[in-house]
């Protein structure tokens, strides 16, 4: 399966900016923020550079607009931004480079085409696609961690789902049922063929509901997305937590905890812990007993 275009924004920053420029961080943030799907820093040597690769729903237009102004915003000298267009990426092909199985206790997550190892108890067989989520991302690994850590037996409400991998590892460790939003189409494809082939459908609800709409509540929340989206959707995805139940966020860079944390915890979420792989961070929280 080939991809329609991607498009990159390679931003050169004067050579003047060095490695440990805190501004980075806020960049790196804000090109997510922006709706890029991948970064690479370049910053072994000067001038830094990195290249936002942005997927094909994002508009190529005015994308360089958009980034000068993140740039003046943060009084970040750059010396060039420039638009490249990427080739189509063939997915099939990418994944049986770059995925291979990962276990998290018990759970181990394995490419579709591939044998599970020998000591994997439990199997989830994924083929990624065009969507994210094959455990091999920090803030995937950190949400697994805390799946096979809470092993909840009770629904779980899994936010941004991409191939679906959160909701159906619960659903493999004993959680009686699933319910695993996305706004992109594709995703929930994904979502549902992974749910297939594991033979998990039946447990699963697939919805493309805003978490405002949803009414139900979870003893299990988990959504892996980004920092503004989080932020944005406390009040309401906090709501969705039970009393007593758990929340787990990612997709959070670390300088950007601290505002995710205080809207949660302004939402009326407590017990925050606050867990960091690389750059990324996970959140937990603990919804107040009735
Ligand atoms: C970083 S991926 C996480 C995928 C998977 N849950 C994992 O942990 O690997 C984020 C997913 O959230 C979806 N997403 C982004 N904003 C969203 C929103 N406001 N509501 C629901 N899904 C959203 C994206 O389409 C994407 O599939």
């Amino acid at each position: 399966m080939t991809d329609p275009q991607w498009h990159g924004v390679v931003v050169t920053l004067a050579t003047e900016v060095g490695p440990e420029d805190d501004r980075l961080d806020a960049l790196s943030g804000a090109l997510f923020e922006l709706g890029a799907g991948g970064l690479e820093t370049k910053d072994e040597r000067r001038p830094i550079t990195l290249i936002a690769a942005f997927p094909p729903e994002v508009a190529p237009d005015g994308l360089i607009a958009a980034v000068q102004e993140l740039l003046g915003e943060l009084e970040l000298p750059s010396a060039e931004v420039a638009l490249q267009t990427y080739e189509p990426v063939d997915w099939a092909e990418h994944w049986r480079q770059h995925f291979h199985p990962i276990g998290f206790g018990p759970l181990w997550i394995v490419p579709s085409w591939l044998e599970a190892p020998a000591q994997a108890q439990k199997v989830l067989r994924i083929d990624p696609s065009m969507a994210f989520g094959t455990g091999l991302h920090a803030t995937t690994a950190l949400c697994l961690e805390r799946i096979v850590e809470l092993a909840s037996s009770g629904p779980v409400l899994d936010v941004g789902t991409g191939t679906g991998i959160l909701a159906l590892g619960a659903l493999l460790l004993g959680a009686e049922a699933a319910v695993a939003t996305d706004n992109d189409p594709d995703a929930l494809r994904v979502a549902r063929e992974n749910a297939e082939v594991n033979g998990l459908l039946p447990k699963l609800r697939l919805s493309s509901s805003d978490v405002a709409f949803m009414k139900d509540r979870f003893p299990l929340v988990v959504a892996n997305i980004l920092a503004g989206p989080l932020e944005e959707m406390a009040p309401a995805l906090s709501k969705r937590v039970a009393p007593g139940g758990h929340l787990v966020l990612s997709g959070i860079l670390a300088t950007q905890a601290e505002d995710v944390a205080r809207a949660y915890e302004a939402a009326g979420l407590g017990g925050r812990r606050i867990v960091q792989k690389e750059e990324w961070v996970r959140i937990d929280f603990t919804a107040p007993r009735g």
